[in-house]
């Protein structure tokens, strides 16, 4: 591979958005590197591009094997682009999710990301060039929104808003070394995300995945650190941020004075 080729790792390119932004990257000439657990997907994937472009590696994401296999990947291969993108949302009231699913949404979401993250950066760090995107999704602003047609998403709203913080704490941490980082919080987007788990939510407006895609790259072009494809009014983000920060500085090491006294 030549110096100037640009290098992607995918992880959930078999269908949505992770499809969408492999897709994308290899005509944008990219090489990428295809992640995802069903095979024939990625078959049919690499098969729409010259040989060679796309390389599709079967794993699990929620197994030990597979994420020390990607993982692998991440410290050995020169990867310009790392989109943390897999992701399922299991859906269920808190206390009838039950400990699997609960445990492979975490593993997927915020154990592998966070590991891929880490396994990539130092040799992003040692070569001064390299982007980070995690997918995490508008819901990581919404904990305590009505619960809807979402209800019992507990675990994966707690997922979505590590993926923000992790983002946050990251681009501030990073961002000497040349390191460039993304957290793409998407709406509600058409793909089979709700369907695997027997939700239909074909009634409801949705973006499309190559919309998102498309925010996501112009988002990276201008430095957006979040971006919420569906957002039209960019303050509320840093109104949102700045909340917090307000929050976090508001604190002093006296006890505050409602827990004084009897
Ligand atoms: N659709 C939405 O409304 C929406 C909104 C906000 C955020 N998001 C986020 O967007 C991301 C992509 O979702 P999508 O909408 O494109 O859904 P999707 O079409 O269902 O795609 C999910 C991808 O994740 C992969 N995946 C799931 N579990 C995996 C595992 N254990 N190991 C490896 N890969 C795994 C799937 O591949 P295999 O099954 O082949 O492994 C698939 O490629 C998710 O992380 C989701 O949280 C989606």
């Amino acid at each position: 591979m030549s110096s100037s080729t640009r290098l992607a790792l995918v992880t959930g390119a078999t269908s949505g958005i992770g499809q969408a932004f492999a897709r994308r990257l290899a005509t944008k000439g990219y090489d990428v590197i295809a992640v995802g657990r069903r095979q024939e997907r990625l078959d049919e994937l690499v098969a729409e591009f010259p040989a060679g472009q796309i390389r599709p590696v079967v794993a699990d994401l929620s197994t030990p094997e597979g994420l020390n296999r990607i993982s692998e990947i991440c410290r050995q291969e020169p990867i310009t682009l790392l989109i943390n993108n897999a992701g399922v949302s299991h859906y269920m009231g808190f206390t009838d999710l039950p400990t699997k699913k609960a445990s492979e949404l975490l593993q997927v979401k915020v154990i592998a990301p966070t590991l891929l993250a880490h396994a990539a950066a130092p040799g992003m760090v040692e070569r001064k060039n390299g982007t980070i995107l995690n997918v995490a999704g508008m819901l990581a602003f919404g904990a305590t929104a009505p619960l809807g047609e979402a209800a019992g998403r507990a675990t994966y709203v707690a997922a979505l808003s590590h993926l923000v913080s992790l983002s946050l704490a990251l681009h501030e941490e990073l961002k000497p070394a040349g390191i460039q980082i993304q957290v793409l919080c998407p709406g509600v987007v058409a793909t089979e995300f709700h369907e695997r788990q027997g939700m239909d939510l074909s009634a409801i407006p949705r973006m499309s995945a190559e919309e998102v895609v498309t925010a996501s790259l112009k988002g990276l072009d201008t430095g957006e650190v979040i971006c919420a494809p569906g957002v039209e009014d960019v303050t509320l983000l840093g109104r949102a941020l700045h909340a917090n920060l307000q929050a976090f500085s508001g604190q002093s090491p006296k006890l505050a004075l409602r827990y004084r006294g009897k």
